[in-house]
Parts: structure tokens; sequence; C-alpha cells
């Protein structure tokens, strides 16, 4: 293993912190022919940065299904709607684009609230893959909030007060689904603990966020709203934040157990195609 610049490398594989928050580049890896233990590898500096990214992939459907299979160790999860899935199971497009010889996108445009994935299911998605296509000059960036130091961080009061804490956690569909809004019944929900133990690394992380968390189970409206503020506004200090500014062929691989993402904004005029597998997860604990 040798250091330079902060680019660690061992073999052919070389790892570049994308930021003092979290995340990785790892270079030296083709998505397409990397071998089992290049995979593994992958995986680890995952578990380690939380979010790692591989430059100049060229990733169809079928190959960037396959990559997350192998990442993932087992199938990737369904697509919440059927209707904007490409040919293979579990492969999503998060896309302006409209043209009829294309899926359509899974989201509206615009910027989109700190979440976590599928949070409003029993079993939420342990990890994200999403592939850049196409993406506009400016904005469109995708944020990652770094879920443990946001924890760690946290006043030993308030550590002890959400301990033993749950949340409600939705998704709206037919509401706007990029921003915060009244939660409605009947709307999908699940409820997990606040903190969070990642099943891996065996670290705490803060387990609620701005879009999909709701009310904190067992307690009154306004002493609900007003913890969450308190949590949310605290784990989307910048110094816990990456942006990614896209680039063609880019793919990131972000662990929802431990990362909360969002995007900013960007001009509907311009066309921004990403292609996104889920992982399946685990029951939160
Ligand atoms: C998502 O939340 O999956 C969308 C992220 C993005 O469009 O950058």
């Amino acid at each position: 293993m040798t250091a330079r610049d902060g680019v660690t490398s061992s073999t052919d594989v070389q790892v570049r912190p994308l930021s003092s928050a979290l995340g990785a580049e790892v270079i030296g890896i083709d998505a397409n022919t990397a071998s089992d233990a290049e995979v593994d590898r992958v995986r680890d500096i995952w578990h380690e940065y939380q979010v790692v990214l591989l430059r100049n992939q060229q990733l169809g459907e079928d190959e960037q299904a396959s990559f997350g299979r192998r990442f993932g160790r087992g199938s990737l999860s369904g697509g919440h709607n059927k209707v904007f899935e490409g040919d293979n199971e579990g492969v999503v497009y998060v896309t302006n684009v409209v043209d009829k010889s294309a899926p359509v996108g899974i989201l509206p445009d615009g910027e989109m609230q700190f979440h976590s994935d599928q949070c409003h299911q029993e079993m939420p998605s342990k990890g994200t893959m999403l592939y850049a296509i196409e993406v506009p000059t400016m904005g469109g960036d995708t944020r990652f909030a770094n879920a443990y130091r946001a924890y760690e961080t946290l006043s030993d009061e308030m550590k002890a007060r959400i301990a033993d804490l749950k949340a409600v956690n939705i998704y709206d569909y037919a509401a706007n689904p990029t921003q915060r809004g009244q939660p409605r019944e009947g709307v999908p929900s699940h409820t997990h603990p606040v903190v969070r133990t990642h099943p891996v690394t065996g670290r705490k992380a803060l387990f609620v966020n701005r879009l999909m968390t709701a009310r904190i189970e067992g307690m009154g409206p306004d002493e609900s709203e007003a913890l969450l503020t308190t949590l949310f506004d605290h784990q989307e200090q910048p110094q816990f934040i990456y942006d990614h500014k896209w680039q063609p062929g880019d793919m990131l691989i972000w662990d929802n157990r431990c990362v909360l993402h969002a995007r900013t904004d960007f001009d509907p005029g311009q066309r921004r195609r990403l292609r996104r597998v889920t992982l399946p997860g685990e029951a939160v604990i």
C-alpha cells in the first residue's frame, strides 16, 4: 500500500478521497471486466468511505444490472413502479428526457431534499448505483450527507434523548416526491429506529431525513416536528456533505444505511439522464 497526495494504492486499484465528509473515487476498475477480487475490494472501500465513484464506465442496462447483482451479492430491488422500469427487472431511469422510445423517469425534475432510498419500506435498500448517461452543464448535482458523522457529533444529551426513539418514514408518490409535505393517510410507510447500527461496520448512524421522515412515534405533532427539524438541520451541515458534479460515464454507489442523498436544481431545458439500480437491504436495527 502506498500513499501520495491523499491517493492510496494497493495492487492496481487507487483510492482518491472525494471530500473531507465522505466518498472515494476508485481508479483502475472497469465494471464490465472486474474480477471477483476487484468487486470485493470496491465493496470494502465502499464500507469504509460510504460513497464510491467509478469514472469513465461504459455500461448498458444489462451490464449495470449485472454489476449491481455482483456488488450486492444477490438480486436487485424491484422498482417502486413497474411502468417506469427499463428492460431489466430493478433498473429504473432518473431522467427528464421525454422520448417515446426510451423509458421515462421515476422522479420529477428539480431540487430534491435529503432522503434515504426505500426508508418507507420494511427492509430499505442497502445501496444505490446511479450511472450518468447525459448530464446538464450546470446543476443537477447529487449531494451526499454522512449520517455516521451526524450521529457522532450530536451532544450526549441528544444521543440519550433519541436512543430508543422510532420514526415513521413515508413516501408519497402521488404528491410531490421531492419535497417534504403534509403526511397523508394511506401512503406507503414504515417505522424504523431513529439511530441505526450498520450491519457491516457496527457504527451508529442517524436514520431520519427531511423528505421522508414524517414524525416521531409516540410524540405529539409539535414536539415531533421540533425535534425532527433540529435533527435535519444538524445532519445537513456543510461539513458533513459532498456534492457530486456529474460527468457522463460516472457511476456512484452509495450506502443508504449511513448516507443521505439529495439533488440540486437544474435547468429543465437541459437533458439529464441517469440509470439507477437499488440493492435490497435488511431490517433496520
Ligand atoms: C435519487 O434520489 O435517486 C435521485 C438523485 C439524483 O437525481 O441525483
